[in-house]
């Protein structure tokens, strides 16, 4: 009897020693990436309009990192907030916890070189060599082309300073370290050329990361079809509103022709039509229809496209549930 608690003893103290090591192991030598590219990224008119473009309306950094008015429906950016930094991602959301988009104009990141800030949009890694956590998706930034993310740096460059400070970002255990292990060297990939619709639309609904939230997930994973809808995502008020299906099933883009996919976008666009405010319990998104309904018509065509060459999934999504 003795024996056998000695062993046990033994072998609970060993795994414990093994989780030690392995948790030092991660927390020094993660994330593993090389360090930032030396590069200067000249700006030119060309690079700082694409950036604008991809900055505003495709890649949502000005979004992200601006204040949202959850109070009006869709949540559009405060004016002049954007890329001021200060929207908080947190538990009161379901995530592993406290998240805040730092500032990104001049005045927050004017001193890290275009290396550290390619890296830091490529791969998640800040120029301590600590990682982000991966609500901004930096694993689709790094699949990009290069090109693209040069003309991101180029007008970032070009933003007035906003003199806005916020508080660091906090990851929960054991998120702190799983956080280590997600870092992944980029793998770049030339932007299609736009006659081929498909493939050029998959790279703006890559870019876009809508496959982030129309792809269901659960447990930290995503586990259903790319596209499939039903991911949920948590209000501070308990609300819950999920992904509607995108693959070409009569339950999700077969209720849309080509014209009113992108029409469901551009109604937005109409900065005149001032959105509703949103009380208590009445249907609130997270989707930010007011920043994609800035992008181009041909662009918007092309994402349909490649939804379109979908395999199609049968997923009629509830979207809505108000707190009771
Ligand atoms: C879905 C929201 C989201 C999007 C989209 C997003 N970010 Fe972020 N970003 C964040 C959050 C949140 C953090 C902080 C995360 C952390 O510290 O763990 C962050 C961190 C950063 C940082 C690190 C700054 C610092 O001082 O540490 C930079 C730089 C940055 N983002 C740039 C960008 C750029 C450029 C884009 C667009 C190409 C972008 N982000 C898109 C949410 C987002
Ligand atoms: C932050 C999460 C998020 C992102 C990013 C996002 N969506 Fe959505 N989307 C939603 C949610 C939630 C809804 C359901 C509520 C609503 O209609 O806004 C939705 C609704 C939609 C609808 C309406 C479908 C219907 O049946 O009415 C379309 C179309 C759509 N999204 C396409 C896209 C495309 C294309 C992208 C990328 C360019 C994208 N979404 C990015 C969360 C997101």
């Amino acid at each position: 009897m003795k024996k056998v608690f000695k062993i046990l003893l033994f072998t609970a103290l060993g795994l414990l020693l093994i989780i030690g090591l392995g948790l030092t192991y991660i927390s020094v030598a993660l994330p593993n990436i090389g360090p930032p590219p030396d590069i200067q990224v000249e700006i030119t008119p060309e690079r700082v309009e694409r950036g604008k473009y991809l900055a505003w309306h495709v890649m949502m950094c000005a979004e992200c990192h601006g204040k949202r008015d959850f109070s009006i429906l869709t949540g559009p950016p405060i004016p002049g907030s954007e890329f001021g930094g200060g929207e908080v991602f947190d538990q009161s959301l379901g995530l592993p916890g406290s998240f805040i988009s730092p500032n990104i104009t001049p005045y927050g990141i004017g001193h890290w070189t275009d290396g550290e800030l390619f890296r830091l949009i490529t791969t998640g890694v800040k120029p301590d060599g600590n990682p982000i956590f991966p609500i901004m998706p930096f694993p689709n930034y790094g699949k990009m082309d290069k090109e693209d993310i040069k003309s991101v740096i180029a007008y970032l460059r070009t933003l007035e300073p906003i003199e806005k400070d916020h508080p660091p970002s906090r990851a929960d255990f054991p998120m702190n370290f799983i956080m280590r292990t997600i870092p992944q060297e980029a793998e770049f990939n030339p932007k299609p050329p736009r006659n081929d619709l498909i493939a050029y639309g998959k790279y703006l609904f890559d870019a876009a990361a809508c496959g982030d939230c129309h792809t269901n997930f659960d447990k930290g994973q995503f586990i259903g079809p790319t596209a499939g809808g039903g991911r949920e995502f948590l209000f501070p008020d308990g609300s819950i509103v999920r992904s509607p299906n995108l693959t070409p099933h009569i339950t999700g883009l077969g209720k849309f022709t080509k014209e009113s996919f992108v029409s469901r976008f551009k109604m937005y666009a109409d900065t005149s039509i001032s959105l509703p405010e949103v009380g208590p319990g009445d249907f609130q998104t997270i989707m930010p229809w007011t920043m994609y309904a800035g992008m181009k018509t041909e662009d918007l065509e092309a994402i349909y496209e490649y939804l379109n060459s979908l395999e199609p999934f049968d997923n009629n999504v509830q979207i809505f549930m108000a707190a009771n």
